[in-house]
Parts: structure tokens; C-alpha cells; sequence
């Protein structure tokens, strides 16, 4: 399975090696020139790539996009027309401005991005990973990333349970099962239009730096109450 990546900061990068190191194949994009990141490729190894980014779109058999939404781009949709792509967006206010649908309730982020993209089948996924070290560090392993540190073989008591919501129920299935492949359960919270119950600030969010079970995660998801503006 060959992963595309548009965004190759924190998030994208981070990923990228976790996906090469699970043994998938990378093409890696931002939103400059391939060049841009040839030291990253290499870091990588022969399993990644970078391109353009619509190139990295149209090599990939699932996609992830690595950087926040914003109403004005154009996003290469027809390279990602029938793909499942993964949105790890999470709105911040203060970050992206207002975006009034969003902060009233009326649509979640992620529904704004899938109509952006609107032949492909989107999944909001690994919004609430931390792909930095965590703060405070406690003992040496918390400067590894939360997507390094917390994952787990399958079947261990403390594994982590990550959040997919989606439209479209194959994209919940492709999700869960890298989730598994990178070390961590999934617990469906779909459609699209339920993802504010994983959003900053809610109840499961507060519990996400140091991972939290598919039960507790569960719990925590019905515990959310829905913004009003
Ligand atoms: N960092 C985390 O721990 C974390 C955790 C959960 C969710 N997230 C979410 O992940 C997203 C990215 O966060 P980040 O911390 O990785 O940000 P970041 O370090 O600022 O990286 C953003 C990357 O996106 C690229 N980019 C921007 N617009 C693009 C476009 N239209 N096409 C292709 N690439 C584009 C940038 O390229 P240039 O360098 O060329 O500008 C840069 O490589 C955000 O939406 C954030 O909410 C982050």
C-alpha cells in the first residue's frame, strides 16, 4: 500500500516514518517543491519519496492530509477522487480564524474538508495523536512522539484507541486497520457529523496525552456536549 502525504511538517513527517516503519510505501509531499524535502526522504529511506503534491495524490492508494482546513484552498480533488483520505485537522480558533458553520454547530471541520473533496471517501483520523513529545517530560520515553510512545501490540491492556469518524464505512475499515498496524484500537464515532465529540476541548481530548482504552475512550466521547456558538 503505497500512502500519500500532503503536509510534511510535525504531523506528516512523524507519520511518515511510523507508516514506513509498519511497511508501507510514502510519497510525501508539502506545499513547495520535492526538493524542499530531500533530507527527509532520505532520513526515510528507500520506502519514500517526495513529489508534488497532486503527484502525491495521484500515487497514493490511501492519502493523509497533514495541515489545517482553510475555505480558500484548492485541494488536487479529482488525484483523490475515489481514495480514502484521512483528515488530522483540528480546528483552532485562534490558528484559523472563525469559521461561523463550525463554531455554531451547524457543520463539523471535517465536513467542510470532505466537501472540498467531494469524490473522495474522508475520514477524520489521528486528530487527537500528539506527533511531538509530551510536556512535561516525566521519564526519557515522553520525548518520543505519542504516536511512537503509546503504541501497542494488539491484545495489550493499556493499548490506545484512536477516534475515526467518516461518511463512509470502508474508510472506517481501512482506518482500523492501520491503526492497528502503527499499535492502536479504534473506536468508530461516525458519521462525519459526530467528529466535534473528539474535538479540542471535549471531555476525551482532556484524557488523549497519555492515551486512553477503547472503553474509556467510548465513555468519554458520550460525555462530550455539542458547541452552540
Ligand atoms: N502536530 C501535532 O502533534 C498534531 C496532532 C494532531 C493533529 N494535528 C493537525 O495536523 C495538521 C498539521 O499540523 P503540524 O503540526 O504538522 O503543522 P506544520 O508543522 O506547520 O506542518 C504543516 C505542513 O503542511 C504543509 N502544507 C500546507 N498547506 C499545504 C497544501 N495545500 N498542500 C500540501 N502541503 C501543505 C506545509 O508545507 P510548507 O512547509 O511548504 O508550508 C507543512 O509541511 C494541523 O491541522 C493540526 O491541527 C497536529
Amino acid at each position: 500500500m503505497t500512502l500519500g502525504i500532503l503536509g510534511a511538517g510535525q504531523a506528516g513527517s512523524t507519520l511518515a516514518r511510523a507508516a514506513v516503519a509498519a511497511g508501507y510505501d510514502v510519497v510525501i509531499a508539502n506545499s513547495r517543491a520535492p526538493g524542499t524535502l530531500a533530507d527527509l526522504v532520505h532520513a526515510l529511506g528507500p520506502r519514500a519519496r517526495a513529489a508534488w503534491a497532486p503527484d502525491a495524490a495521484a500515487a497514493a492508494d490511501f492519502a493523509f492530509l497533514a495541515f489545517p482546513y482553510r475555505p480558500e484552498h484548492t485541494l488536487p480533488a479529482a488525484e483523490l477522487a475515489g481514495k480514502v483520505v484521512l483528515d488530522n485537522n483540528n480546528y483552532m480558533p485562534r490558528r484559523d480564524g472563525i469559521f461561523p458553520a463550525v463554531v455554531s454547530g451547524e457543520k463539523t471541520v471535517h465536513e467542510l474538508r470532505q466537501e472540498q473533496l467531494p469524490g473522495a471517501r474522508l475520514a477524520k483520523a489521528f486528530s487527537h495523536i500528539q506527533f511531538h513529545g509530551r510536556v512535561p517530560v516525566r521519564v526519557a520515553a515522553d520525548a518520543l512522539p505519542a504516536l511512537v510512545r503509546l503504541a501497542r501490540p494488539a491484545g495489550a491492556p493499556d493499548r490506545t484507541a484512536l477516534v475515526v469518524s467518516s461518511d463512509h464505512p470502508e474508510a472506517v475499515a481501512l482506518v482500523a486497520r492501520f491503526y492497528d498496524a502503527l499499535g492502536f484500537d479504534t473506536v468508530d464515532s461516525s458519521p462525519l457529523s459526530e467528529s466535534w465529540r473528539s474535538a479540542p476541548g471535549t471531555p476525551m481530548w482532556e484524557q488523549s496525552f497519555d492515551g486512553q482504552t477503547r472503553k474509556e475512550l467510548e465513555r468519554n466521547l458520550q460525555l462530550a456536549a455539542r458547541p452552540t456558538g
